[in-house]
């Protein structure tokens, strides 16, 4: 063990260090906020003021964060019961150290923090090419402030290779004195949160972990070991990156599956969700997925497309992904053609009906609406001539393709005078079986109607 480890482990033992995390959003916040309840002074950064600014009140723009947590973590003024700062005295040495978190715009914050871990987005470019912009400005401004002993790890979902081929150069790039492994160590972790969950959360789910090199690894994983769920160390930055991205894609091409069994069973007269439910009682070798709406979220449909990218450059064409992807790309136009059926079932045409979608955010009681397959089924509606009405009690209003709608305010109202409601996202506070009483017709994505019967 050279010296800056030896001082990494005794500073992380007294929880005498200052964590940075970059970008607080789905991901970072509840990270940081982790790293603050297992004891260690953290600062959040993001570039954007709005939420650094409502960190520093203490409150909360999470639905898994409450506030009240936030506003526990607010450092005390010093002279009150305890002392805010690094490794924080407390009264009785029992007592784990008080952490707080803090946040801030100012990336010179890094100069004092001895590990830093970066959460910001990976979406994709406008041909479903990765776009790492966010972490290659995020791994520039650390290279600024990169100092000895300094622990860097890349939580973002990105292809193999990232940690090693593109982030370790950038940090690199002005520092030929400090060497990976012996003078700053860097890692990758995935981030596997499902926001919205309460029976697994950051501090509780297993975290792969794995490091540019073996210290690497130990040094993040001394900071991760007190914070978060048990560690599990693989032998590389690109292994821990591709089993983000296979456990994403096994989800995109089973979800895909399900769903075109819907589709199939449809072309056969059978009730897909009855299949299903019946496949479901064999208590091994069977997973079950159901069909739905479409993919959503910020995970499951862009994720398997860095798989398939990077495996382009390495002349490889994956072929599940691009199956799952299509399929699960038609569902809107599947439910809209649904739609069309069942009012034409009525003698009415979409074109000037009047529609009530039920749900914009991408899965229930968040209100996510990223990547969400309900703004598909409202874009189509309307080409079609639709008169297209929303409600979200999650979503009070979106702007989505230059259009700006609202929810709904009389729910009730809107139910009885819809000639069609779309249900794409089962909340957990809708009453279904009133829906379902007051609605004329009805297309359920989600099936929901026919589980509360
Ligand atoms: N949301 C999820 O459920 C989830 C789950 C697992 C993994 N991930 C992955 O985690 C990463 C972050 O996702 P998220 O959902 O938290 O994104 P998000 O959009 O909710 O938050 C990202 C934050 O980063 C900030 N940011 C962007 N660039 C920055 C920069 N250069 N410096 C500082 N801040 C910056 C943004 O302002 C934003 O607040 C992505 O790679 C995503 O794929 C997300």
């Amino acid at each position: 063990m050279n010296n800056i480890e030896k001082q990494l482990i005794g500073k992380l033992d007294a929880r005498n260090a200052h964590v940075a995390v970059i970008g607080l959003g789905y991901v970072g916040l509840p990270l940081a906020v982790a790293f603050a309840h297992a004891g260690y002074r953290v600062t959040g950064i993001d570039l954007d003021a709005r939420k650094v600014d409502a960190i520093e009140q203490g409150e909360s723009y999470i639905e898994d964060i409450p506030s009240t947590i936030l506003q526990a973590l607010r450092p005390v003024p010093v002279g009150e019961a305890v002392v805010a700062g690094v490794g924080t005295p407390v009264a009785d040495s029992r007592m784990q150290p008080r952490g707080v978190l803090t946040a801030t715009t100012d990336f010179r914050v890094l100069t004092d923090c001895d590990a830093v871990f970066i959460c910001v987005p990976t979406p994709l470019g406008k041909t479903d090419e990765p776009d790492i912009s966010y972490i290659v400005s995020a791994a520039e401004e650390i290279s600024r402030y990169l100092h000895p002993g300094m622990v860097v790890v890349l939580e973002s979902t990105t292809f193999p290779g990232t940690t090693t081929e593109v982030i370790l150069p950038l940090l690199q790039a002005d520092h030929d004195e400090l060497s990976v492994g012996e003078d700053f160590f860097l890692a990758f972790s995935p981030e596997r949160i499902d926001p919205g969950r309460t029976d697994w959360t950051v501090e509780t789910m297993p975290k792969v972990l794995g490091g540019v090199t073996p210290a690497c690894l130990a040094a993040a994983q001394a900071y991760y070991g007190p914070a978060v769920g048990p560690i599990v160390p693989v032998s590389s930055p690109e292994a821990a990156e591709m089993t983000k991205l296979f456990e994403n894609t096994f989800r995109a091409v089973n979800i895909g599956l399900a769903n075109e069994m819907l589709l199939m069973c449809d072309r056969l007269g059978l009730d897909a969700w009855e299949v299903l439910d019946a496949a479901g009682t064999k208590p091994f070798g069977f997973m079950k997925f159901t069909p739905g709406p479409g993919l959503g979220g910020h995970c499951i449909p862009i994720d398997p497309h860095y798989l398939s990218w990077k495996l382009r450059t390495l002349e490889y064409n994956a072929r599940f992904i691009a199956l799952a992807s299509e399929i699960n790309t038609e569902m809107p136009r599947y439910w809209v053609q649904k739609v069309q059926d069942l009012l034409n079932d009525a003698a009415k045409p979409v074109n000037g009906s009047r529609i009530l979608v039920l749900g914009v955010a991408y899965k229930k009681n968040v209100g996510d609406m990223r990547e969400s397959p309900a703004l598909d089924i409202i874009h189509l509606l309307r080409e079609k001539g639709a008169n297209v009405e929303y409600h979200d009690p999650y979503v009070p209003s979106f702007s989505y393709e230059g259009t700006a709608m609202a929810s709904v305010y009389d729910l009730d109202a809107a139910l009885s005078q819809a000639d069609c409601v779309v249900i794409t996202t089962d909340h957990d506070s809708y009453d279904w079986a009133y829906i379902g009483k007051r609605a004329q017709l009805i297309i359920d994505t989600r099936h929901i109607l026919t589980n509360r019967r």
